[in-house]
């Protein structure tokens, strides 16, 4: 008989099934036991009476969570099942036998965290592990349906990008070298060629904080696109959030439910259109309805992205921040030259800084300029200087922190629950 999974067999919802998979729990008395087995599809109730087993029931009887089994027996409809239905055992290959598992529920965070290679198994892992590979699927499809080229660049990199302080040093034989922050200088290059690209690799900050929105080694979905400005780099981000979330809503609602996501929370996002609304005016509304100063001149930080969107139930572009706080590609705005064409995409419910984006400034002795201000070695840019002394054009892009997106999507306490492995100034096992 062909093994079936167990979302398979609820399908079928009678007859005779054959079933693989773990023992999620087990419970029993000298007649009778039942056993929750699991696989990567759903759970089921087994049951197995002494009667039948007699011979086997030492064996049956000493089966520990986590032990793997192949199940051979009838299914039937029962409302008392955890989900619906109920397997009769009529036989049972033990495969893989068990220690006692060394995971309880009251496990605290770091625990779990040591021992996450197991933890991975456990239903709200597992269902946040399948909304990534959707949200991921999603991202790629996206920009496939856009005509994009999936683009790659070298992760390990002589310098430059974002911020000199938070890049990881690599020793290169004997050279200093880092890990990227970023694909952004190359695929400007690639960008000249093939007009709209696209990329999801892991970028690297040897970031200090430890906050829930921080990993040091998180996936980075970064677009360029060819002749935009900045409402049409915005106009992507958004339509590409609303394609994934639209993905996960269809495909992935069991998941939501046993991660208890609210998803009338989500919903808003999939209708409305984004607020896109400029850094002063992100100002005076703090001051206005949250009674907060903010200084001109200053990123938002991250109690204020918190009370500002507090108003919205949708992420909201924030535009036009002051240019000298700025990563020194994103150009100066004609008309308001102490702001720069760049745009934050903040996420609702507390998530803060989900997108980073902006046109980028083509003129080299602006780039010269801003790159100096931030005490950078003009050399080490030459290069990125010339990609754009051969025709020129209006060109932008953004990158999108994935572990944040599927953090908000499934309603996560902390983003290092958005990525199997997570990499945090702390965390570096297992
Ligand atoms: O705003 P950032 O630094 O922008 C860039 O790197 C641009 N070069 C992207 C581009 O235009 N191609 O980073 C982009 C996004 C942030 O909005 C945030 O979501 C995420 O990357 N991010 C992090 N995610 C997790 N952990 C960290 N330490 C992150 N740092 C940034
Ligand atoms: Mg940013």
């Amino acid at each position: 008989m062909k093994f079936i999974s167990i979302q398979e067999a609820i399908k079928k919802g009678s007859g005779k099934v054959a079933l693989h998979g773990w023992i999620y729990r087990e419970r029993g008395s000298n007649k009778i036991k039942f056993i929750i087995l699991r696989d990567s599809s759903n759970i089921i109730q087994c049951v197995l009476s002494k009667e039948k087993f007699e011979k086997e029931w030492k064996e049956i009887d000493k089966l520990q969570i986590e032990s793997s089994v192949e199940i051979f027996g009838t299914i039937k409809k029962d409302k008392r099942a955890p989900t619906g239905y109920e397997v009769q055992v009529e036989k049972i290959n033990i495969i893989g036998l068990s220690n006692e598992f060394p995971i309880q529920k009251d496990l605290n965070e770091e625990l779990l965290g040591d021992r996450r290679h197991l933890w991975l198994r456990s239903q709200k892992m597992t269902a946040i592990l399948k909304i990534r590979s959707t949200v991921t699927g999603a991202l790629h499809e996206y920009f496939r349906e856009k005509d994009f080229y999936e683009f790659q660049s070298p992760i390990i990199i002589p310098g430059g990008a974002e911020e000199g302080p938070t890049m990881f040093e690599v020793n290169y034989f004997g050279k200093k070298m880092y890990l990227a922050q970023t694909w952004q200088l190359y695929a400007e290059a690639a960008m000249y060629a093939l007009e709209k690209v696209y990329c999801i690799a892991p970028s690297f900050r040897a970031e200090k904080s430890k906050t829930s929105r921080h990993l040091t080694e998180y996936w980075h979905t970064e677009m360029e696109v060819a002749w935009s400005n900045l409402d049409e780099i915005m106009d992507y981000a958004e339509e590409m959030i609303k394609y994934v979330l639209k993905k996960v809503l269809k495909k992935n609602k069991k998941e939501l439910e046993i991660l208890k996501r609210d998803i009338k929370k989500l919903e808003p996002s999939l209708k409305k259109s984004f607020p896109r609304i400029t850094y002063d005016k992100a100002l005076k509304i703090l001051k206005e309805k949250k009674k907060m100063n903010v200084k001109w001149g200053k990123d938002l930080r991250t109690i204020e992205e918190e009370k500002l969107m507090e108003i919205y139930d949708t992420p909201v572009f924030v535009t036009h921040y002051p240019k000298e706080e700025m990563a020194f590609y994103k150009p100066r705005d004609t008309k308001n030259p102490k702001t720069a064409r760049c745009f934050d995409m903040l996420g609702p419910e507390g998530n803060g800084e989900l997108i980073g984006g902006s046109e980028r400034d083509t003129n080299i002795e602006e780039l010269k300029k801003s790159l100096k201000a931030k005490g950078e070695k003009l050399d080490d840019y030459s290069y990125y200087f010339e990609i754009h002394s051969y025709g020129a054009i209006p060109h932008g892009g953004y990158g999108l922190g994935t572990e944040r997106l599927i953090k908000w999507i499934c309603g996560l306490d902390t983003i290092k629950d958005a990525i199997a492995f997570p990499r945090t100034m702390s965390r570096m096992k297992p």
